[in-house]
């Protein structure tokens, strides 16, 4: 999640169960818009926690973290671990900040609650750094309680999260957690009491698993290029498997956005660290497989238009990195389609919700909410992000508006024989043509 939408979200919902809470950010813009009930991003579901969270006068925004160590017996930190520059390793300036900041001015013993995904070990550093800055006679713990949120499905799971996973060292934090979520407990989530160490842990396991199974069934549709076989069969097949299961076994362009790609990274410098690299070196792999998917694509777009992309009209379908969502971090659709630009190919981008902050990253790229008119005159389409109106698409109609019909279905989301029955060449990796 974008760390200003995690907390949001968390901040909206802790108030909709019925805490008294103020959200606390750096950006100014940020904080007036929410106390404003306006999200500054996308988040379907979000204004409405937020508008009745606000009405209900339990839910306030500040951009001061001395008001925020006055005012709290909690304290979450959702704000961004991103990768470090020039490092496979994650940044954690940002979460140093917020406890340096709020850390001189707490003025009793509180309980300060990482939501962030970092390295494992990092309470036990924060509980030290802490303890350093609090004033005389103050008692702050840290825990850690990493969230699992999808975007685009963020009020969703913080409301009915498949499990809640407190890692804390004393038994007082972790009933102060059971009561902050209560609601949850009494709804019957699983809640799991660890240590520290091991909720860490979970979070970028967890991720590491996810974008294993991705990179797992991409490699499958690698092998069923080169043997004629239909990944999206092999798919179905396997998630039968009630073992393995259907979900995250969609072969296409591969996983982007701001978790999955930078926490597989961070994990392994982590292991690194601890000496245990050598225990997840497949993470490399997994990337490296996540990567290739990326290259294929423009290879495979390369290739249908004769060997040369140069002056050649192309349409990309999705410019963020996965739908629902505004997020174009990491997003393997703008990856694509900068790639086919570099290659001298003539690119219109469309997205519904991420043309802004496509515009921002890739300034060189022609960005539209437009569907038809980004189409128009394509010699190719590439359907990257899998958006619910890209599969409601009239391939008939949409045929008249290109120039060329052939399309690369990059996300394997479109039923392919109604294009082809429509009169378009369509290719997608994995899959026989
Ligand atoms: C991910 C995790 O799913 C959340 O549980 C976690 O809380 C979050 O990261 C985080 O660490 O904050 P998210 O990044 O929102 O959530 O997106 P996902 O739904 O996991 O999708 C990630 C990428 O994988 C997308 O680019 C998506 O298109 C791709 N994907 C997903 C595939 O290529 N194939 C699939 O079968 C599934």
């Amino acid at each position: 999640m974008p760390d200003a939408a995690l907390g949001a979200v968390h901040a909206a919902c802790m108030a909709d169960i019925g805490h008294d809470v103020l959200g606390v950010d750096v950006d100014i813009e940020k904080i007036t818009a929410l106390t404003e009930g306006r999200t500054p991003f996308y988040e379907p579901g979000l204004d409405d926690v937020l508008t009745r969270a606000l009405a209900s006068g339990r839910l306030r925004f500040t951009t001061s973290l001395r008001e925020a160590a006055a005012h709290g017996e909690v304290h979450f930190i959702c704000v961004g671990t991103p990768q470090q520059p020039g490092s496979q390793a994650a940044d954690l300036r940002y979460v140093d900040a917020v406890v340096d900041g709020l850390a001189p001015h707490l003025p009793a013993s509180c309980l300060v609650v990482g939501k962030s995904t970092v390295p494992v070990g990092t309470t036990a550093r924060l509980t030290s750094r802490i303890a350093d800055l609090v004033r005389a006679g103050v008692r702050a713990e840290v825990a850690w309680n990493p969230e699992f949120l999808r975007e685009g499905f963020a009020v969703e799971d913080t409301l009915h999260p498949d499990r809640l996973v407190v890692g804390a060292t004393s038994r007082e934090a972790d009933e102060t957690l059971r009561r902050v979520y209560a609601p949850m407990l009494a709804a019957g989530v699983p809640y799991i009491s660890t240590d520290p160490n091991t909720a860490e842990l979970v979070k970028v396991a967890a991720n590491s698993f996810l974008a294993t199974k991705i990179s797992f069934i991409n490699a499958m549709a690698e092998v069923c290029d080169a043997a004629g076989a239909d990944v999206a069969t092999l798919a179905d097949a396997l998630g039968h498997d009630s073992r393995i299961g259907r979900r995250f076994l969609n072969a296409g362009v591969g996983f982007g956005g701001g978790c999955l790609p930078k926490d597989i990274r961070a994990f392994t410098a982590r292991a690194q660290e601890l000496g245990v690299g050598a225990a997840v070196a497949f993470l490399d792999q997994v990337d490296a497989i996540n990567q290739r998917q990326r290259a294929r694509t423009v290879a495979l777009a390369r290739q249908m238009a004769g060997g040369d992309l140069t002056g050649r009209r192309v349409t990309v379908l999705g410019a963020t990195f996965k739908p629902n969502s505004d997020d174009v971090r990491d997003s393997p659709a703008l990856a694509v389609a900068a790639a086919l630009h570099r290659e001298g190919a003539d690119v219109s981008v469309h997205d519904p919700e991420g043309t802004a902050n496509a515009r921002l990253a890739h300034p060189e790229l022609r960005c539209s909410s437009d569907l038809l008119a980004a189409c128009q005159g394509a010699e190719l389409v590439l359907h990257l992000t899998e958006w619910s109106q890209y599969r409601e698409l009239d391939p008939v109609k949409l045929a008249r508006v290109v120039r060329v019909p052939m399309l690369i279905d990059g996300r394997n989301g479109l039923a392919h024989t109604e294009w082809q029955a429509a009169g378009w060449t369509v290719k997608a990796l994995g899959r026989p043509t």
